[in-house]
């Protein structure tokens, strides 16, 4: 199995060497937003100083605009595994979805029925509940409060012929379970309904591939996958033309410009570039699937309950699919695929210490999946509560030692609501990256230890 090289990692991240009153700071935050490269760095400021313009003009800063927008496109299909012109960026993921919501509103009758879930992040559930104006009825799926994963017989109750949107997340922000999306979007599809899949938690564990999963929009926030703040979306083509969004006179009708309303965040999409070249150029170090396919055999076949593929599965046959037409330099999606399964055999390693430890730390209760022969189907980011301590007092005595951990509900609102911890301060969230290491846990475990102990 592919490994990191931990030590070029975390050089390439200047942030990770900030020190807190003395101590290596440990940025356990990552589902709230990840550090980015120097390359990254770099190219932002590089745009300001070589190409800062708008677009279209007939003179060389604007030319060199539309190159990086061009770039940035171009770069999120390779991440994504679909055409630059699928690819809109805008301003966060939750402004996207809004403005997604108010043009797809635009075809819901009364009656109409939208279907939402209780794990998801409320930026994947205000803006389809918005609806309601418009007559849709909203249908919530629940979870199983044991694991926090979706009931997914409850999922098929609530699809119906009036069905018109079904929205989940690829992975709970708060949590960590990583939802059977390919089947949502089937189940979905067979009721005649649309699929929109909330990747933000996701796209920085693991390898993304709308075209396998048939979904019908997917968005990510680069932010939370090494890059600057921006949010981008994925529409199937048919779709990008078939809706109206609200847009200028002026503005393009052309994809994906009729989606970009206003002036974009040019030097952001630079750095997005630039943090996936970051991940490509990891996939060309590690062990990679190119130089040694990942094989149906040497992937794990766990298998669920109800004998679906696991996620493992699914990787191996993406990069058997990808890897099958490789010639012999690897294209940059290819090298992205191997970054993917990299990190996420990488940070496996790294939840099975952390879930164990936290299990051993006396009045702790664990929210999320934790027997280790179902990690396939979740992140590194779990949250707790610890008996005796708000999650609010846990994460500031880990803050002065410069360990970075969330507190509260994450905008995973109905989550909190649904396990009753709403109104005592929610969870104290750890949410682990690639450049995390079992050192960081180990000090991390040993911080919390002593905070129980009342040291
Ligand atoms: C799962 C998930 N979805 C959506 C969002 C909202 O993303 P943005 O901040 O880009 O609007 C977040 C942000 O934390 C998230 O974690």
């Amino acid at each position: 199995m592919a490994t990191l090289d931990l030590n070029w990692v975390r050089a390439q991240f200047p942030a990770l060497a900030q020190t807190v009153n003395g101590q290596p700071a440990i940025f356990a935050d990552g589902p709230g937003g990840t550090q980015v490269t120097q390359r990254v760095i770099d190219a932002i400021s590089s745009y300001l100083t070589h190409a800062n313009a708008n677009t279209h003009g007939a003179f060389l800063t604007s030319a060199r605009t539309d190159q990086t927008i061009e770039a940035a496109h171009a770069a999120m299909a390779d991440l994504l595994g679909c055409d630059p012109d699928e690819v809109v960026f805008g301003p966060n993921m939750t402004s996207l979805t809004f403005m997604l919501s108010r043009s797809i509103g635009r075809d819901i009758q009364p009656g109409d029925e939208i279907v939402l879930t209780r794990l998801d992040h409320d930026a994947n559930f205000s803006p389809w509940k918005a609806l309601e104006e418009r007559g849709a009825l909203i249908k919530v799926v629940d979870i199983d409060v044991e694991d926090c994963t979706l009931d997914m017989d409850d999922l098929r109750r609530q699809l119906t012929p009036r069905t018109k949107l079904v929205a989940v997340g690829y992975a709970s922000n708060a949590v960590g379970t990583i939802n059977d999306v390919a089947e949502i979007t089937r189940l979905a599809h067979r009721a005649g309904a649309l699929s929109f899949i909330d990747a933000v938690h996701y796209a920085p564990h693991g390898h993304i591939d709308v075209r396998a999963l048939d979904c019908d929009f997917l968005a990510c926030s680069p932010y939370k996958f090494f890059a600057p703040h921006a949010g981008t979306l994925y529409g199937k083509r048919e779709h990008l033309r078939r809706l109206h969004p609200y847009k200028v006179r002026p503005a393009t009708e052309e994809l994906p410009g009729r989606w970009m309303t206003g002036t974009q965040n040019h030097e952001a999409m630079a750095g997005v570039t630039a943090a996936i070249e970051y991940l490509a150029e990891l996939g060309r170090q590690v062990e990679s699937v190119v130089s040694s396919p990942l094989s149906l055999a040497d992937a794990e076949q766990r298998t669920t309950d109800n004998g679906q593929r696991t996620v493992d599965e699914t990787d191996a046959r993406e990069s058997q699919y990808d890897v099958s037409d490789a010639a012999s330099s690897p294209s940059r999606r290819q090298q992205l695929l191997a970054a993917m399964n990299a990190i996420r055999s990488y940070e496996r390693g790294l939840a099975e210490t952390l879930i164990e430890g936290l299990l051993e730390i006396p009045g702790l209760t664990f929210y999320g999946i934790s027997d280790p022969a179902r990690f396939a189907w979740r992140t590194p980011t779990v949250s707790v509560r610890i008996a005796g301590h708000t999650p609010r007092r846990l994460a500031k005595a880990l803050g002065e030692q410069g360990i970075f951990t969330w507190d509260g509900n994450y905008y995973a609102l109905n989550l909190t609501e649904r396990l009753g911890v709403e109104q005592d301060g929610g969870m104290l969230r750890i949410g682990l990256v690639h450049y995390n290491t079992a050192e960081e846990v180990a000090q991390l475990l040993e911080a919390l230890r002593e905070i129980v102990r009342g040291r």
